[in-house]
């Protein structure tokens, strides 16, 4: 493993965090930890988990701590998967093939981004376990089909559809690191961003060696080949998903469906209706829309108004295992985790993935012990004290 992440100064995420500025050029580092506007929501989502608190049982045994879940019917020895992150070939050479082999050997899913920088081919053979593949419109609905059936042949098992970006949400430190210019590949009004590239030697290296800016690999245009780094923003505008595109979506993908992005009871109500099935309850990691309310917070909600019909899953915040216990104890039936392996990644590629993954799992295990909680199937509201104003949420189906 490589010393970054396996020195004894690397025993939380916020470590990985660290190692990851050390190494990654300003602007990169701020890609990953950054949100919209004043960040409100981005630490919001994790502020959250502060305000339940556990309600353990004491002098119980629980020797051996099983972790298993099921994800849409697929058995998982975690319950926690990769979220789709865009541009991980930027953290890390290779970065979105390497952290999908790390989630592959820890048996859990990774889910890739249409924003990535590798094939979605060369992806599926890095992972020995599920992947799923995450959808946006960029380039039409032709372009999509295509990337679908490609996704379906390689053996996706799952299509996430991101409903949240009918714009790129504004993050002012991507527009001050000039993250725009940047991409956009020209000399001289790239050049005062210059310097922070330099001051990270070890990056560049990396990043140079792996073929420098790249291409959207799985956007292939009609015509002009895969789509080139470039304006996202006004990408994702021309390419807004809505709920008509699920019927489309809908017979296209012969497998199961995840809408991502649903932040209220009635857009659950909307992604049951339009034959999801399962929801993630995302804010897109603070990303987006500035101001909404952290996700933990708005997963009661949601499981009500699904009454058990579809599996929530939930992102936003996690960062320890203790917050993934206590969102499974509201009723998640797993989570993603975005930030925390990116970090990971951006410090130390797939030592840092794995460790993140390590870290998690170890920190969830001694949770359920010092609970007096066999098992992550078990967690129920009855392990904690929620706010009164909370409400109730129906417990996860067996769906
Ligand atoms: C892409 O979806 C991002 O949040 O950067």
């Amino acid at each position: 493993m490589s010393r970054a992440v396996a020195s004894p100064s690397v025993v939380n995420i916020e470590d990985l965090r660290r190692e990851a500025r050390r190494r990654l050029p300003r602007a990169v580092f701020d890609y990953i930890d950054g949100g919209a506007e004043r960040e409100v929501t981005l630490r919001e989502n994790c502020r959250v988990f502060d305000s339940v608190a556990f309600r353990p049982r004491s002098a119980v045994a629980a020797p051996t701590c099983d972790l298993r879940t099921t994800v849409l019917g697929m058995p998982l020895p975690l319950p926690f998967l990769l979220a789709p992150v865009g541009s991980s070939r930027l953290f890390y050479p290779r970065g979105e093939e390497v952290a999908a082999r790390a989630a592959g050997s820890a048996g859990t899913v990774y889910i890739l981004s249409t924003l990535s920088g590798c094939l979605l081919e060369d992806v599926r053979h890095a992972s020995s376990g599920p992947v799923w593949y995450q959808l946006y419109l960029l380039g039409g609905r032709d372009v999509a089909m295509a990337t679908m059936e490609r996704a379906r042949t390689a053996g996706y098992s799952a299509l996430v559809l991101t409903i949240d970006t009918p714009v790129a949400g504004f993050r002012e430190r991507d527009v001050r690191n000039g993250v725009k210019e940047l991409v956009a590949g020209k000399l001289w009004p790239m050049l005062p961003f210059v310097p922070q590239f330099l001051a990270r030697p070890r990056w560049l290296a990396g990043y140079l060696a792996d073929g420098g800016l790249m291409s959207f690999a799985n956007i292939v245009l009609p015509g002009e080949g895969p789509m080139l780094y470039g304006d996202i923003g006004a990408a994702l505008e021309q390419s807004t998903v809505t709920w008509e595109d699920l019927h489309w979506i809908r017979d296209a993908w012969p497998g199961p469906i995840v809408i991502k992005g649903v932040h209220t009871g009635d857009d659950a109500r909307r992604a049951v209706d339009a034959g999801a099935n399962a929801i993630v309850v995302s804010n897109h990691g603070g990303r987006q829309l500035d101001g909404v309310q952290p996700t933990l917070r708005v997963l009661p909600e949601v499981l009500d108004a699904v009454d058990g019909q579809v599996e929530v899953l939930l992102d936003g915040g996690i960062r320890r295992g203790s917050d993934i216990a206590k969102a499974l104890c509201l009723g998640a039936r797993a989570v993603l985790i975005g930030r925390a392996y990116a970090y990971g990644l951006g410090a130390a590629g797939g030592a840092g993935v794995a460790r993140a993954i390590e870290i998690l799992q170890s920190d969830l295990v001694r949770t359920l012990k010092l609970l007096g909680c066999p098992s992550a199937a078990e967690l129920n509201r009855s392990y904690l004290d929620v706010p009164a104003a909370w409400p109730v949420g129906c417990s996860q189906s067996s769906v």
